[in-house]
């Protein structure tokens, strides 16, 4: 695994100084995004850079940013399907993953740990390094000073971190016990094993794999009380104690942790304070809607017009506007449900051996979707929320449809023809002409196809025909007598 092998005498000939993990993420986001400027991305462009995947406003992109800078430990709040898990796993791609750690180390200890007496006081090095390298024995732990540590004698070497040695997960619940966090040591084994990964002499909670780097706490506030004193205790002092025993670990790491609103209330005050709040709320903007479902459907089979993604986030933005966020019907506005509709929407047009998804696989999409994110307890309390759901897909489907075909047909009318009126009347008609099998101007129709070709995702559908069912679509919206949409 060690490359490059060194000792801790070298690195500090070198002049380099130990880095916690929270340094690390600042200066790699700040790295990123200067880089991202230079390049010449927008501020906004910039920021979104920084977390690829997740796709949020530009003011939320910013809170997150300054949040990240301020070098805090993380606690991403928001309703549920915001993005919140998937932003997390962004950070931990950002997160730079080549340490510098004493070799065989089952915690893969920052060489200072055991050398500098400073730093070793802000992380203390694992019982095992101290043992091994200190001089020191199981019964004398206590005795370790590093100023005793013959710094050439610490072998030193590059290592990638991965899951379980530098970064772990932890899903929260009512079952994740204090164990799970600081894992088992029996120190005393260590001496007659020799091996600190046998699983007899330690098993590493998730804690202590997280040090050096990352450690992501899915839904915090459903975690026993226990639990996260754990976590207080590693968040305040960078050290973890494993049950049945007295020795401390270390455990520096940035801690992420997600939740919902209601779950906050669960979570201890003191934890509360050693983390920076970023309120991870749905997105107000359309075209960012758009693109978590362009993203987020895996199938470009049967065709789907694009306007039908474009429809799914409107709709979603109007059920969001109108509902209120009950937790029966929290999910029902999700960016899942968004990305669902479509897909269902899909499935429909394929179980009816369609190659074109329609308006009406659309309405049945939306329809299942949107019912199947309620989360009632009861029968009466289903059927309720499912007239309210129903109720609102029946109003408003159409309208959806409507306002996506618009946005589709706008980018068309104004990016490509600049909003000339005569010249899309001139093509509406030949394409039309074509499309009913009369002929007419062939090359008005051509520059129609060749932005369906380069604006939809065709699949190896024939871009006549893509382009025959775009324009039925249009035209039986009344897509082309509408005032028009800025993209
Ligand atoms: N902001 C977003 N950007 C991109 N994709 C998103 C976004 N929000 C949700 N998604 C999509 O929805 C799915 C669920 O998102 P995610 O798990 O990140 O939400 P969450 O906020 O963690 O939800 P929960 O509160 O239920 O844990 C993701 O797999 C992703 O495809
Ligand atoms: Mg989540
Ligand atoms: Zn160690």
């Amino acid at each position: 695994m060690a490359e490059a092998r060194t000792t801790a005498a070298e690195l500090v000939a070198q002049k380099l100084r130990p880095q916690r993990p929270g340094e690390i993420l600042k200066e790699a986001v700040r790295r990123r995004h200067d880089e991202a400027r230079k390049k010449g991305l927008s501020e906004e462009d910039a920021l979104q850079s920084l977390f690829p995947t997740t796709i949020l406003d530009a003011t939320t992109l910013k809170r997150i940013a300054a949040a990240v800078l301020s070098g805090s430990n993380l606690l991403f709040l928001g309703p549920p399907g915001s993005g919140k898990t998937t932003l997390a796993k962004d950070i931990w791609d950002l997160y730079p993953k080549e340490v510098l750690a004493v070799e065989d180390c089952p915690v893969q200890d920052d060489p200072f740990s055991l050398v500098d007496t400073a730093f070793y006081h802000e992380v203390p090095a694992c019982p095992y390094c101290k043992a091994r390298h200190g001089g020191v024995t199981a019964k004398t732990l206590g005795e370790f000073e590093p100023s005793k540590v013959d710094a050439h004698k610490v072998p030193a070497g590059r290592r990638r971190l991965r899951e379980g040695y530098g970064l772990s997960r932890i899903q929260g619940s009512p079952e994740v016990f204090p164990d799970n966090l600081t894992g088992a040591i029996n120190i005393a084994k260590l001496e007659e094993i020799g091996d600190p990964s046998s699983p007899l002499v330690m098993e590493p909670g998730k804690v202590l794999q997280a040090n050096r780097g990352l450690l992501l706490i899915d839904e915090i506030g459903k975690l026993p009380r226990g639990t996260q004193n754990v976590l207080l205790q590693a968040l305040q002092e960078n050290v973890v104690s494993p049950a049945k025993s007295r020795e401390t670990f270390p455990a520096s790491f940035v801690a992420i942790a997600t939740s919902n609103l209601q779950d906050l209330d669960n979570v201890t005050e003191p934890l509360i304070g050693r983390l920076a709040i970023v309120y991870v709320d749905f997105n107000e903007g359309h075209a960012k809607n758009a693109t978590i479902v362009r993203r987020g459907i895996a199938a470009t089979r049967p065709f789907t017009p694009d306007a039908f993604i474009e429809a799914a986030a409107t709709l979603m933005q109007s059920w969001r506007r109108t509902a209120g966020g009950t937790d029966e019907l929290g999910e029902v506005g999700s960016n899942r449900t968004m990305i669902d509709i479509v897909r269902r929407a899909q499935a429909f047009a394929l179980l009816a051996a369609k190659d074109v998804v329609e308006a009406e696989d659309f309405h049945q999409g939306a329809k299942d979707a949107m019912v199947g994110r309620i989360r009632a307890r009861g029968q009466e309390g289903f059927d309720q929320n499912r007239t309210v759901v129903e109720n609102f897909v029946e109003k408003k489907w159409r309208d959806a449809v409507k306002d996506g075909v618009v946005r589709s047909w706008c980018r068309f009318f104004v990016g490509e023809l600049k909003e000339d009126k005569a010249e899309a009347l001139r093509i509406v008609d030949s394409v039309k002409n074509k499309v009913e099998g009369r002929g007419g101007d062939a090359t008005k129709y051509e520059r129609f196809r060749r932005f369906i070709e380069s604006h939809e995702r065709l699949d190896g559908l024939a871009a006549d025909e893509a382009t025959k069912r775009i324009f039925q679509l249009y035209e039986s919206t009344g897509a082309f007598t509408e005032k028009p949409i800025t993209p």
